[in-house]
């Protein structure tokens, strides 16, 4: 049996057959690419996740790389960082190096001249923007083992001339803006270029979950880095950043390249096209009135965390928005309604009645449902399969008929998995391994399925693709006609203006001001949402 990495011969690795890069770096053909992947395929058990993909980025182009959730783009960053191994018969070439994508090692992938920041927290907060970047090139160690922490400053506020990050070496992480945030873990991915600029910087989806204006600031200093001569390739589910910003997008379905576009070509309506391999007629769903005068939850002067004097009311079948930075208290609010984050001073009623949850199983017993923000880690099962993730908190109801449960379980599951488009080869596919976007497809179809009397929501549709967002919008509507009310907070303002009866605009810990149709307008959402002084709307 013949090995087909053997086409490249062991010895063609590191010079991948082209001509060396001594003069410039055009050819015959054209410029070389900077980066490009050829005939990557990769198969797991039941599932085929990239299909003979091929495409390339110019020297210092931005390239977006996009598609539904499942579609693969997560596995193809993988394999570029050599974490993961492709189907033999692929490659991966940096300029003039090319190398067979079925063995890399992270050690190749880095000596190529890629460089990769994985999804947050790509950061440690509590540590000074010094020790962030030491951590990832190792401490500098003097002769008697002591770290050299003058040199080390010296080295930062060199780095942090460069990125053009407004931080000194002592500050804290966690006080800088989160897209400064996100440009240390850039300069730390990027810090052993030496002012060599033309590598290659991959993130995957890096604008998640930053709010808009500090997804502008963050774009801009790619911009600029690019403009330094760094190619990037970077993942997103925002169409809208990746229109007018990146020079090219290659578009993943079901793991095969659907198309690439350039420039002006690429447009929301043309993206989503080929995302969902249809137009899609419109994203979000019809807002019927609320005519509910009743307030199901009602909250008044609550504090605790960092939380002081909040007071408003959810009305039934309402969906009230609520906008807020990262460290506005937002997270922290839907905490205490659910019971998991005490709260000092103020009370809590629902339908009338005062109610002090001791822990999550009474909130649950009440009726309320809970979505967090952090679903890896707080809502999911890994290591179960979809189908017990799915029933997680439906349990109970399969205990009637004990025979019957585990094939009600899973039929259930089926059913769901085709509701909200879970992408997943089986109902008993193991949750860690479904992408991102489908494991939290699992979770708020679980609560969701519950018919809860309230719904807290803490970015439902974070790292969801275009088609999902819509369809967890759409059910969000429904089980709203259906009495249900919604409480959902999401960085994501664009669509607090399309979903929301009502936003309350969350700064510095308390309610600042208060917006109802036609006034819900993403612009005003993020000036309030920056001021923290109380506003008359
Ligand atoms: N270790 C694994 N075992 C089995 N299947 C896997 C594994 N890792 C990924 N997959 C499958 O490969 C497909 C592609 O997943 P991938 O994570 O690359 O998607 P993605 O495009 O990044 O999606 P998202 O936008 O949701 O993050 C999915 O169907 C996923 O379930
Ligand atoms: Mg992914």
């Amino acid at each position: 049996m013949t090995d087909p990495g053997d086409q490249l011969g062991a010895g063609d690795a590191a010079s991948g057959g082209t001509p060396p890069p001594d003069a410039d770096s055009s050819t015959d053909s054209g410029p070389v690419d900077a980066l490009r992947v050829e005939h990557l395929s990769k198969t797991f058990p039941g599932t085929r996740a990239l299909r003979d993909v091929t495409f390339g980025a110019a020297p210092g182009q931005i390239h977006a790389l996009l598609g539904g959730n499942g579609s693969g783009k997560s596995t193809l960053i993988k394999i570029l960082a050599g974490v993961q191994h492709a189907d033999p018969g692929g490659t991966i070439a940096v300029r003039y190096h090319r190398i067979a994508a079925e063995r890399t090692t992270p050690e190749e992938a880095r000596d190529l001249g890629l460089r990769f920041v994985h999804q947050n927290p790509a950061v440690f907060p509590a540590l000074t923007v010094s020790e962030n970047l030491a951590i990832g090139n190792g401490f500098e160690t003097g002769p008697m083992g002591t770290i050299k922490w003058r040199a080390m400053r010296h080295r930062t506020q060199a780095l942090l001339d460069r990125f053009e990050i407004p931080a000194q070496p002592s500050t804290l992480v966690r006080s800088l803006r989160p897209a400064e945030q996100a440009m240390v873990a850039i300069a730390r991915a990027l810090q052993d270029q030496e002012g060599e600029q033309s590598g290659v910087l991959v993130l995957d989806e890096p604008t998640a979950s930053l709010p808009a204006a500090e997804v502008d600031h963050l774009l801009s200093a790619l911009r600029r880095y690019a403009e330094a001569g760094q190619t990037i390739l970077f993942v997103s589910h925002r169409l809208d950043e990746v229109v007018g910003f990146a020079d090219q997008a290659t578009v993943l379905r079901d793991g095969q390249v659907a198309g690439t576009l350039a420039g002006d070509e690429i447009t929301e309506n043309r993206l989503i096209e080929l995302i969902a391999g249809r137009a899609l007629d419109r994203l979000f769903p019809d807002m019927p009135e609320v005519v509910s005068d009743e307030h199901v939850i009602e909250v008044s002067h609550l504090s605790g965390g960092p939380l002081r004097d909040v007071s408003f009311g959810l009305r039934r079948g309402e969906v009230l928005g609520i906008a807020g930075l990262l460290g506005s208290g937002r997270s922290e609010l839907l905490k205490m309604l659910f019971g998991a984050y005490g709260h000092k001073g103020g009370t809590i009623s629902l339908e009338g009645k005062p109610v002090r949850f001791r822990d999550i199983g009474d909130a649950m017993d009440a009726g309320i449902a809970y979505v967090p923000e952090d679903r890896g880690t707080e809502a999911s099962f890994p290591a179960m399969s979809v189908s017990d993730n799915l029933s997680a908190a439906i349990i109970p109801n399969y205990w009637k008929g004990l025979r019957l449960r585990d094939r009600r379980a899973r039929a259930d599951a089926r059913s769901a998995i085709d509701q909200f488009f879970i992408k997943a080869s089986s109902e008993q596919q193991r949750m860690a391994t479904l992408s991102g976007g489908n494991q939290q497809k699992v979770i708020i179809a679980r609560w969701l399925r519950r018919e809860p009397k309230v719904l807290l929501l803490d970015e439902p549709t974070q790292g969801v693709d275009v088609n999902a967002r819509a369809e967890i919008y759409a059910l969000v509507r429904n089980a709203v006609a259906e009495g249900c009310s919604v409480l959902v907070v999401t960085s994501d303002f664009e669509e607090l203006s399309h979903v929301c009866d009502r936003v309350i605009v969350l700064a510095g810990g308390t309610v600042t001001a208060e917006l109802r149709p036609p006034d819900i307008e993403p612009a005003r959402l993020t000036e309030l949402a920056y001021r923290t002084k109380e506003v008359a709307s």
